[in-house]
């Protein structure tokens, strides 16, 4: 049996049709059911559906032998798995962002970001002295609207969040964010047998 950790929220929907194509007997995922452990009707394959900060917790520990997650959780958790594939899907960048007419905030001594990447924000803007972290979950871009943040670190995809906010990109700090195929190392050895040929289907079904 492969453990899949997959992320709830915009990646599940293409995540669930890529493995489908792939040969992977999916069905259970388009279940309305608050079950957060779903095995496949032949038994070969297990869902977790996590939040995507937590897919790499669960391959990395080996729970979860494969996980499809973006590249930018990746690069924010910092996690001792194999990258394996990059899936090419739900493509965004991650970038700071804020008021156009303020863009000189960046040149200011102390600044203030919000973002849900902390550890990522903390390297971006590791040569500073004066910077304040603001750890949000989730609507990010409220902080600079409402004078929480001067500037946020967050990704962006269609633009349209910001756009509606009034603010736009002032810097790209990383682009072509993708989801990626991401493997438990033990577990590429130990289910070889298993693992190798679905990667390769995975990959052919691109
Ligand atoms: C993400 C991100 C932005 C938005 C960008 O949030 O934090 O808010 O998507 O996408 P866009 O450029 O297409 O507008 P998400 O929708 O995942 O929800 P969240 O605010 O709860 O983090």
């Amino acid at each position: 049996m492969i453990a899949f950790a997959l992320s709830k929220g915009r990646l599940a929907e293409k995540a669930g049709t890529l493995l489908a194509a792939a040969g992977v007997d999916t069905a259970v995922l388009s279940e309305d059911t608050r079950k957060l452990v779903l095995e496949s009707a032949d038994k070969r394959y297990r869902f977790f559906l996590v939040k995507p900060a937590d897919v790499p917790v669960y391959v990395e520990s080996g729970v979860a032998d494969l996980g499809i997650v973006g590249k930018d959780t990746l690069i924010e958790e910092g996690r001792d798995l194999y990258e394996m594939l990059d899936l090419k899907m739900g493509e965004c960048r991650l970038c700071i962002a804020g008021y156009p007419e303020r863009r000189d905030v960046l040149t200011n001594p102390h600044l203030r970001v919000a973002t849900k990447y902390v550890n990522t924000a903390r390297r971006v803007f590791a040569d500073r002295e004066e910077i304040e972290i603001i750890p949000l979950h989730g609507s990010i871009e409220l902080a600079p609207v409402t004078g929480l943040a001067d500037v946020i670190l967050d990704v962006v995809q269609t633009g349209s969040t910001l756009k509606a906010n009034g603010l736009v990109v002032l810097e790209d700090v990383f682009t072509g964010i993708t989801a990626r195929l991401v493997a438990n190392k033990v577990s590429l050895k130990t289910k070889a047998a298993e693992m190798l040929p679905l990667i390769q289907r995975i990959k052919e079904s691109l």
